[in-house]
């Protein structure tokens, strides 16, 4: 029997132990150590972004938003349907009403056009969602929140690495939130960072990330004391997770080397099939993410079952928001037909650094076999 091809398998660079064992050699475990300020620097040098905070996870880091944001009950926070649950979950937990944006007629992100089509006088934040680390309308997206007075959230959790002409994802919100769960490219396990580019906000987004107390401002001596000055939560990553998701940082430009070929080779094989595969548009992609567009959910179930009767794991993705339980009891009647399609047609291949191209090679062989006989 062949081995089993799974979806994703976190990768480790092997050195993480020995990060691991320093931190523990330093004696300072609680965070914001030598290895967070590693991991900053890592983002400055290769990002150019100039503040950024290590969270437990990229949901804690868009909680850190929205209560920056101020957004409270009776204002609307725009989102799309077609995202994690997180990316509206943060401002719902704030008391905020979402509005749903639908995706684009082809592409799961939802575009400028959706957008702007829900701002009201309510309208407080825009969350633009880089759906699988591909880049969504977020110049134009910057624009509209400009000329509306309105904050920006890049959601990109899946986009580091990737570009939007020559600009980093992330360089475009007001704030930026990055997730570095074993799903994604780079990982310590679960993790996520804040980047934050407007200015205004550096100084509370401390004080939200040390549990609401002015804990920063007292290290650099600015105060005599630290105590609680604001909201807050436990939003600081350790100095445990900064080491090995350092290690991680390191081999970016490998990792996403190799995703690259894997993706060009997916790419490369299915193209012949003519069917509905995502592409890339001019700017750079960290290859997060190969997925294929079925006719219907019919035909999408049915690749899944039959990859996994040849041992290998497809997958489907998100579920639309404005449909889900949640949504339906607390923002009823929204419509997003686009997001619908998605959730019933998408699916994922394997991707991931355990992956070798003689497999995909596999893969794209089973899969043009299940296509064909289908016909
Ligand atoms: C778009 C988006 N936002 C937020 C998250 C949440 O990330 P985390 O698991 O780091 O909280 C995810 C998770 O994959 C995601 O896809």
């Amino acid at each position: 029997m062949t081995k089993p091809i799974r979806f994703n398998q976190p990768y480790i660079s092997g050195k993480e132990l020995g990060y691991l064992e320093d931190v523990i050699q330093r004696k300072h475990l609680a965070g914001k150590g030598h290895y967070t300020q590693l991991c900053q620097k890592f983002m400055n040098e290769n990002f150019g972004f100039q503040h950024t905070l290590f969270t437990p996870s990229c949901s804690d880091a868009l909680e850190i938003c929205a209560i920056l944001s101020g957004v409270k009950e009776g204002d609307e926070v725009i989102v799309p349907s077609y995202t994690f649950v997180s990316s509206a979950n943060a401002f719902a937990l704030r008391g905020a009403h979402i509005r749903f944006a639908d995706s684009m007629n082809e592409h799961p992100n939802a575009g400028v056009k959706e957008i702007e089509s829900l701002i009201n006088e309510k309208t407080k934040v825009v969350v633009a969602v880089h759906y699988g680390g591909h880049a969504t309308q977020i110049r134009e997206i910057r624009e509209v929140c400009d000329k509306n007075n309105l904050l920006l959230v890049e959601d990109a959790a899946c986009g580091l690495g990737s570009y939007a002409g020559e600009q980093p994802l992330g360089s475009f919100g007001d704030f930026t939130t990055f997730s570095f769960h074993e799903t994604k490219n780079v990982t310590c396990g679960k993790g996520g960072l804040l980047v934050v580019n407007n200015e205004n906000f550096f100084d509370r987004a401390q004080i939200v990330w040390e549990k609401g107390t002015n804990r920063s401002a007292f290290f650099k001596g600015e105060v005599d004391k630290y105590g609680w000055v604001d909201l807050g939560s436990s939003y600081l990553n350790s100095e445990i997770m900064a080491s090995f998701l350092y290690a991680q940082l390191e081999d970016l430009s490998l990792v996403n080397d190799h995703r690259k070929n894997l993706w060009d080779t997916y790419y490369a094989e299915l193209s012949p099939l003519g069917l509905n595969l995502n592409q890339l548009g001019s700017s750079a992609y960290n290859y997060h993410m190969f997925y294929v567009l079925a006719d219907d959910e019919v035909q999408r179930d049915y690749w899944i079952s039959e990859l996994k009767k040849r041992a290998i794991q497809a997958v489907f993705h998100y579920q639309a928001l404005h449909n889900s339980q949640f949504a339906l009891k607390n923002f009823p009647g929204q419509s997003c037909e686009n997001a619908l399609k998605f959730e019933s047609t998408l699916m994922r291949l394997p991707i991931h650094m355990d992956l070798s191209i003689e497999e995909v090679l596999q893969i794209c062989k089973e899969f043009k076999d299940i296509v064909n006989n289908a016909k």
